[in-house]
Protein backbone atom coordinates (compact mmCIF):
# COMPACT_ATOMS: atom_id res chain seq x y z
CA UNK A 1 0.00 0.00 0.00
CA UNK A 2 1.32 3.74 -1.00
CA UNK A 3 2.26 5.38 2.20
CA UNK A 4 0.56 9.04 2.57
CA UNK A 5 3.10 11.89 2.40
CA UNK A 6 3.29 13.49 5.97
CA UNK A 7 2.25 17.84 4.81
CA UNK A 8 4.87 19.46 6.37
CA UNK A 9 2.93 22.51 7.22
CA UNK A 10 0.11 20.51 9.04
CA UNK A 11 0.76 21.09 12.40
CA UNK A 12 -1.20 20.94 15.93
CA UNK A 13 -2.29 24.92 15.18
CA UNK A 14 -3.12 24.16 11.32
CA UNK A 15 -5.31 21.23 12.96
CA UNK A 16 -7.04 23.20 15.30
CA UNK A 17 -7.94 25.82 12.89
CA UNK A 18 -9.32 23.54 10.98
CA UNK A 19 -11.33 22.07 14.36
CA UNK A 20 -12.26 26.07 14.94
CA UNK A 21 -13.37 26.54 11.33
CA UNK A 22 -10.76 28.68 10.49
CA UNK A 23 -9.38 29.07 7.22
CA UNK A 24 -5.51 29.30 8.55
CA UNK A 25 -3.49 28.39 11.45
CA UNK A 26 -2.21 32.22 11.58
CA UNK A 27 -5.35 32.90 13.80
CA UNK A 28 -3.78 31.48 16.77
CA UNK A 29 -0.94 34.44 16.40
CA UNK A 30 -3.63 37.36 16.46
CA UNK A 31 -5.72 35.35 19.05
CA UNK A 32 -1.73 35.43 21.65
CA UNK A 33 -1.13 38.83 20.65
CA UNK A 34 -5.38 39.82 21.60
CA UNK A 35 -4.98 38.39 24.69
CA UNK A 36 -1.95 40.07 25.79
CA UNK A 37 -2.27 43.62 24.39
CA UNK A 38 -6.12 43.58 23.83
CA UNK A 39 -6.11 46.47 21.11
CA UNK A 40 -9.27 44.82 19.86
CA UNK A 41 -12.73 45.66 21.19
CA UNK A 42 -16.41 45.42 20.62
CA UNK A 43 -17.83 48.12 17.76
CA UNK A 44 -14.47 49.09 16.67
CA UNK A 45 -13.97 49.52 13.04
CA UNK A 46 -10.70 47.44 12.02
CA UNK A 47 -8.38 46.91 8.64
CA UNK A 48 -7.41 43.57 7.97
CA UNK A 49 -4.21 44.17 5.66
CA UNK A 50 -3.06 40.98 3.91
CA UNK A 51 -6.61 39.31 4.69
CA UNK A 52 -6.49 35.95 2.97
CA UNK A 53 -7.66 33.26 3.30
CA UNK A 54 -9.58 35.33 6.39
CA UNK A 55 -8.46 33.95 9.60
CA UNK A 56 -7.68 37.23 11.31
CA UNK A 57 -10.53 38.90 9.73
CA UNK A 58 -13.04 36.04 10.95
CA UNK A 59 -11.55 36.41 14.63
CA UNK A 60 -11.83 40.26 14.52
CA UNK A 61 -15.71 39.83 13.17
CA UNK A 62 -16.32 37.44 16.35
CA UNK A 63 -14.94 40.46 18.65
CA UNK A 64 -16.32 43.85 17.07
CA UNK A 65 -19.52 42.03 17.12
CA UNK A 66 -22.54 43.75 15.16
CA UNK A 67 -21.65 47.57 15.82
CA UNK A 68 -18.16 46.72 14.39
CA UNK A 69 -16.74 46.74 10.88
CA UNK A 70 -14.02 44.69 9.50
CA UNK A 71 -12.01 45.80 6.07
CA UNK A 72 -9.68 43.24 4.57
CA UNK A 73 -7.84 43.53 1.92
CA UNK A 74 -5.75 40.91 -0.20
CA UNK A 75 -4.29 40.61 -3.85
CA UNK A 76 -5.79 36.51 -3.26
CA UNK A 77 -9.40 36.27 -2.50
CA UNK A 78 -11.03 35.35 0.72
CA UNK A 79 -12.70 32.50 2.11
CA UNK A 80 -14.34 34.34 4.89
CA UNK A 81 -18.15 36.11 4.46
CA UNK A 82 -20.07 38.03 6.38
CA UNK A 83 -22.15 40.64 7.11
CA UNK A 84 -19.65 42.98 8.85
CA UNK A 85 -16.76 41.96 6.60
CA UNK A 86 -15.70 44.44 3.46
CA UNK A 87 -13.46 42.84 1.06
CA UNK A 88 -11.50 44.46 -1.55
CA UNK A 89 -9.03 42.38 -3.96
CA UNK A 90 -5.88 44.48 -4.28
CA UNK A 91 -2.37 44.88 -4.16
CA UNK A 92 -1.62 47.59 -1.01
CA UNK A 93 0.32 49.47 -3.13
CA UNK A 94 -2.62 51.22 -5.31
CA UNK A 95 -5.06 51.64 -2.27
CA UNK A 96 -6.31 55.07 -2.68
CA UNK A 97 -8.27 57.40 -0.19
CA UNK A 98 -11.11 57.16 -2.77
CA UNK A 99 -11.38 53.33 -2.13
CA UNK A 100 -11.87 53.74 1.62
CA UNK A 101 -14.42 56.75 0.63
CA UNK A 102 -16.79 54.50 -1.24
CA UNK A 103 -16.50 51.63 1.45
CA UNK A 104 -17.91 54.58 3.61
CA UNK A 105 -15.66 53.95 6.06
CA UNK A 106 -12.12 56.47 6.11
CA UNK A 107 -11.06 56.27 10.04
CA UNK A 108 -9.86 53.02 11.85
CA UNK A 109 -9.82 52.13 15.38
CA UNK A 110 -7.31 49.40 14.60
CA UNK A 111 -4.97 48.18 11.92
CA UNK A 112 -3.93 44.78 11.27
CA UNK A 113 -1.06 43.90 8.51
CA UNK A 114 -0.56 40.08 8.25
CA UNK A 115 1.35 40.72 5.10
CA UNK A 116 3.91 38.55 3.80
CA UNK A 117 6.04 38.37 0.62
CA UNK A 118 6.46 35.02 -1.45
CA UNK A 119 9.68 33.88 0.44
CA UNK A 120 12.76 33.37 -1.85
CA UNK A 121 14.63 31.63 0.52
CA UNK A 122 17.31 34.37 0.64
CA UNK A 123 16.83 36.03 3.81
CA UNK A 124 18.04 39.76 3.19
CA UNK A 125 15.59 39.75 -0.07
CA UNK A 126 12.87 38.09 1.77
CA UNK A 127 13.66 40.81 5.28
CA UNK A 128 13.95 43.61 2.61
CA UNK A 129 10.65 42.72 0.99
CA UNK A 130 8.93 42.47 4.54
CA UNK A 131 10.25 45.74 5.69
CA UNK A 132 8.56 47.49 2.06
CA UNK A 133 5.37 46.01 3.40
CA UNK A 134 5.74 46.92 7.02
CA UNK A 135 6.24 50.44 5.59
CA UNK A 136 2.92 50.55 3.57
CA UNK A 137 0.89 49.50 6.60
CA UNK A 138 2.67 52.31 8.53
CA UNK A 139 1.92 54.70 5.86
CA UNK A 140 -1.88 53.86 5.83
CA UNK A 141 -1.57 54.16 9.93
CA UNK A 142 -0.66 57.60 8.57
CA UNK A 143 -3.49 58.40 7.18
CA UNK A 144 -6.62 55.73 8.33
CA UNK A 145 -5.47 55.74 12.15
CA UNK A 146 -7.87 57.60 14.24
CA UNK A 147 -6.07 59.30 17.46
CA UNK A 148 -5.16 56.66 20.72
CA UNK A 149 -5.73 53.84 17.87
CA UNK A 150 -3.23 50.72 17.17
CA UNK A 151 -1.52 48.67 14.96
CA UNK A 152 0.01 45.07 14.78
CA UNK A 153 2.15 44.84 11.74
CA UNK A 154 4.36 41.60 10.40
CA UNK A 155 7.65 41.60 9.28
CA UNK A 156 10.57 39.35 8.86
CA UNK A 157 13.37 39.80 11.58
CA UNK A 158 16.36 41.70 9.87
CA UNK A 159 19.42 44.14 9.97
CA UNK A 160 16.36 46.98 9.01
CA UNK A 161 13.90 46.15 11.80
CA UNK A 162 15.64 48.94 14.57
CA UNK A 163 14.86 51.56 11.40
CA UNK A 164 10.95 50.53 11.17
CA UNK A 165 10.88 50.34 14.87
CA UNK A 166 12.20 53.77 14.92
CA UNK A 167 9.52 54.88 12.36
CA UNK A 168 6.96 53.16 14.69
CA UNK A 169 7.74 55.15 17.22
CA UNK A 170 7.37 58.98 15.61
CA UNK A 171 3.59 58.03 15.33
CA UNK A 172 2.79 55.63 18.60
CA UNK A 173 3.52 56.47 22.09
CA UNK A 174 4.31 53.01 22.52
CA UNK A 175 6.00 50.44 20.19
CA UNK A 176 6.30 46.76 21.07
CA UNK A 177 8.09 43.61 19.30
CA UNK A 178 6.20 40.32 19.87
CA UNK A 179 6.77 36.89 18.17
CA UNK A 180 3.56 34.64 19.53
CA UNK A 181 4.19 30.88 20.25
CA UNK A 182 2.44 29.74 17.28
CA UNK A 183 4.69 31.13 15.35
CA UNK A 184 6.53 28.26 12.77
CA UNK A 185 10.05 26.79 14.45
CA UNK A 186 13.03 28.53 12.35
CA UNK A 187 10.81 31.59 10.91
CA UNK A 188 12.05 35.05 11.21
CA UNK A 189 8.58 36.28 11.65
CA UNK A 190 7.93 39.04 14.14
CA UNK A 191 5.24 41.63 15.01
CA UNK A 192 5.70 45.26 15.58
CA UNK A 193 2.77 46.21 18.31
CA UNK A 194 1.79 49.88 18.36
CA UNK A 195 -0.29 51.25 20.76
CA UNK A 196 -1.94 54.76 21.39
CA UNK A 197 -1.57 56.59 18.05
CA UNK A 198 -0.29 60.36 18.68
C1 LIG B 1 0.14 34.98 5.98
S1 LIG B 1 -1.04 35.43 4.77
C2 LIG B 1 -2.27 36.20 5.73
C3 LIG B 1 -3.14 35.24 6.51
C4 LIG B 1 -4.36 35.91 7.12
N1 LIG B 1 -3.97 36.84 8.15
C5 LIG B 1 -5.30 34.91 7.71
O1 LIG B 1 -5.29 34.77 8.95
O2 LIG B 1 -6.05 34.24 6.99
C6 LIG B 1 -0.26 36.79 4.00
C7 LIG B 1 -1.11 37.45 2.93
O3 LIG B 1 -0.47 38.67 2.52
C8 LIG B 1 -0.93 38.93 1.21
N2 LIG B 1 -0.12 39.98 0.57
C9 LIG B 1 1.21 39.97 0.32
N3 LIG B 1 1.57 41.08 -0.34
C10 LIG B 1 0.43 41.84 -0.49
C11 LIG B 1 0.15 43.09 -1.10
N4 LIG B 1 1.12 43.81 -1.69
N5 LIG B 1 -1.10 43.56 -1.08
C12 LIG B 1 -2.09 42.83 -0.49
N6 LIG B 1 -1.89 41.62 0.10
C13 LIG B 1 -0.65 41.13 0.10
C14 LIG B 1 -0.78 37.56 0.53
O4 LIG B 1 -1.56 37.50 -0.65
C15 LIG B 1 -1.25 36.62 1.64
O5 LIG B 1 -2.60 36.26 1.47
Amino acid sequence: MKKLKKNPWFDKWAALAKEKGYPARSVFKLKEIQEKFKVIKPGFKVLDLGASPGSWSQFVCEIVGPQGKVVGVDIEPVKFHSKLFLFMQKDVFTLTKKDFEELGITQFDVILSDMAPKTTGIETTDHLRSVELAMKALELCKELLKEGGSAIVKIFDGPELPKVRKEFEKIFLSVKIFRPKATRKGSKELFIIGLNKK
